[in-house]
């Protein structure tokens, strides 16, 4: 009998989870049972104690948490070695994917995948990514990297890191918003990337490398900067509709930022996202760029109302990034900074795969000749 083709393993459920649920037809999302709206009122920092421990932290966990974050914060100087070895041309989700696997190098434990040793590594590797980002990004544009600040708190050092300004806490309060949202979203391609390196019980520096490879595609993690780069393209709200016209007339046509597997109708974190950036336009001198997204949200709604396609709708990538636009964060930097966000989520998969461990190892259909002769090499014309 012909197996059945599941392209893209759309529809295909491959474990069971307590970590995340997603509600496409009514466009709901829950971390650990907790509505994503509600989660909004939480810290980052308290996100990722959830996703990991199952609970939301009381004050006194929250403040332990903290504490444990702290001896993490410095990068080890070897790994600073390898951002100063850089070219500064470098794809920063390329020096995020090497930066994760030579941490692996300077950790005495890198190999065992018990409980205990994964959350070492996983405090590591949550506070590790954004001092990465954020130096990479200082060294790049010539300037002194800068002392971390645990003090600031994750959303805020990264701030600090970045800019060398004690961030203002709306700036902060931002971030974190951004930062929880990005942090976990079930079987995306990167998390099942992650499990499925994980699944071979290899370690998981190398799962993570691996899950930062897959985020970095625009179909995925990419898609917030390529949104930007589009609007920066076109340049004005006036030149929106026609751009959505232009590329929608394309064999194949695709307007960043919209559409998802899973969602049929607006999705929750877009549209929280949405709002946040509403309230940041009011004073942003990039608002323009708000502007605009709103303007491709109306005519991309029109479009796809018109084609029967009303499921196509505005994704999280899209308000990201006019959000991290009017946060200052370079285009190129809109990636990584989801990468150091859902590494806390890559985490807490991990956690889970190595806990029920089966091989993820699907079949292809093999669809070639069978039974060739073999030529040797002198005979072939
Ligand atoms: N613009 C125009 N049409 C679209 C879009 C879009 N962005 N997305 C889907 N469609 C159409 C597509 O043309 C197809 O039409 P038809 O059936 O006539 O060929 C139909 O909708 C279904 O699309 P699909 O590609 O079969 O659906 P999928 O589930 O395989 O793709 C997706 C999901 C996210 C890859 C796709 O919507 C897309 O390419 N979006 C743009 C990239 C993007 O924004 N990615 C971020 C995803 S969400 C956050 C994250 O994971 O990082």
């Amino acid at each position: 009998m012909e197996p059945t083709i599941h392209h893209g393993l759309a529809g295909v459920y491959f474990a069971e989870s307590d970590i995340c649920h997603i509600d496409g037809e009514r466009g709901e999302l829950f971390y650990r049972g907790y509505d994503i709206r509600d989660l909004t009122e939480a810290t980052y920092v308290e996100v990722v104690y959830l996703l990991w421990h199952g609970e939301l932290p009381t004050a006194k966990q929250l403040e332990d948490f903290r504490a444990e974050l702290v001896p993490h914060y410095p990068i080890p100087d070897k790994v600073m070695e390898l951002l100063l070895c850089l070219p500064p041309g470098t794809d920063p989700m390329h020096m995020l994917q090497a930066a994760a696997a030579m941490l692996a190098a300077f950790d005495q434990n890198p190999d065992e995948i018990d409980p205990d040793n994964l959350r070492r590594i996983g405090l590591s590797l949550v506070v590790q990514f954004p001092n990465l980002v954020a130096t990479f990004e200082r060294l790049r544009r010539g300037e002194a990297p800068l002392e971390p600040r645990s003090d600031l708190g994750l959303a805020g050092n990264f701030l600090w890191m970045l800019n060398g300004e004690v961030p203002n806490d709306a700036a902060i309060r931002v971030l974190n918003t951004a930062l929880l949202l990005h942090a976990e979203h079930g079987s995306n391609a990167s998390t099942f990337t992650a499990r499925t390196s994980a699944s071979t019980l290899t370690d998981a520096y190398s799962a993570i490398a691996a899950a930062v490879g897959s985020l970095k595609g625009p179909l995925h993690g990419g898609a917030n900067e390529a949104v930007m780069r589009t609007l920066e393209q076109i340049g004005s709200v006036e030149k929106i509709e026609q751009y959505v016209l232009d590329t929608l007339a394309k064999p194949r046509g695709r307007v960043m930022g919209f559409g998802h597997r899973v969602y049929r109708v607006l999705d929750p974190r877009g549209k929280i996202l949405r709002d946040v950036a509403e309230k940041l336009a009011e004073t942003s001198s990039e608002a323009k760029y708000f502007h605009m997204s709103l303007e491709m949200e109306r005519v991309m709604e029109r479009e796809m109302n018109a084609r029967g396609k009303s499921n196509i709708r505005a994704n999280l990538d899209f308000f990201s990034a006019s959000v991290y636009r009017m946060l200052g964060i370079p285009v190129d930097m809109y990636t990584p900074v989801f990468a150091v966000a859902r590494v806390s989520g890559w985490m807490a998969h991990l956690y889970e795969q190595y806990a029920d461990n089966h091989l993820v190892r699907p079949r292809l259909q093999y669809r070639g000749e069978l039974g060739k002769r073999f030529v040797p090499l002198a005979e072939r014309g």
